[in-house]
């Protein structure tokens, strides 16, 4: 079964699309649970894994947890419109997205979704910064002795556009959505 259907209007599409990301961010089974988060260093593109969180269907942002120290935040302080990519192999889908990110660290945000986090505190607790060259993995995997939320950070991911690609062999179905000006139009695949 795929995720869109020659049937479905471009609003139907859309919700589907929402929907999906919406389980994403609440199933750790679902396909679109790992997204690659694509931002610009040097004019150049740079892709990582990371787990969608949660997503807010209201607001439509995307929430993504990181060490502060990591080079994505970086990126983002110095370019803040990002991309996400996501394929569900079973549904043959896939979903592209452009966001406008926004840092959350030390704030509101940062602390609430700290607190929720039960497992996982290591990912934001290494004595080094994420990329740091060492000599041994010893050094490399060092933590620190307390765990504090020093170091984690919350991404939300405005989203600005939405593409979604869906193979069919009764023929591809593709279609863009802008969020800021709330239109849609179905693409040539
Ligand atoms: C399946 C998978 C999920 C990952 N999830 C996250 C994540 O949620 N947050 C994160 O910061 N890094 C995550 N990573 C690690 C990143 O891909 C990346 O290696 C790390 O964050 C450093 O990225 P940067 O130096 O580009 O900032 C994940 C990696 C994999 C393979």
């Amino acid at each position: 079964m795929s995720f869109i259907d020659a049937k479905d209007s471009l609003e139907e599409i859309k919700k589907t699309v929402l929907q999906t990301l919406n389980r994403a961010g609440n199933d750790r089974r679902s396909a679109f649970r790992f997204i690659i988060l694509n931002t610009i260093v040097d004019k150049y593109p740079n892709s990582r894994y990371v787990v969608l969180r949660k997503f807010d269907i209201q607001k439509q942002e995307l929430f993504i947890f990181t060490d502060f120290r990591s080079s994505k935040i970086k990126e983002i302080n110095e370019h803040e419109m990002v991309s996400v990519l996501a394929y569900d192999r079973q549904k043959k889908c896939q979903v592209k997205l452009k966001a406008k990110a926004t840092i959350h660290h030390n704030d509101q945000i940062a602390n609430k979704y700290w607190d929720s986090l039960e497992n996982g505190k290591d990912s934001y607790n290494t004595i080094n910064q994420p990329g740091t060259a060492k000599d041994s993995l010893q050094d490399a995997q060092q933590m620190k002795d307390e765990y504090d939320s020093q170091y984690f950070a919350v991404i939300t991911l405005k989203i600005l556009e939405v593409e979604i690609l869906q193979l069919s062999s009764n023929g591809h179905i593709r279609a863009l959505f802008d969020f800021v000006k709330n239109t849609g139009n179905y693409l040539v695949p």
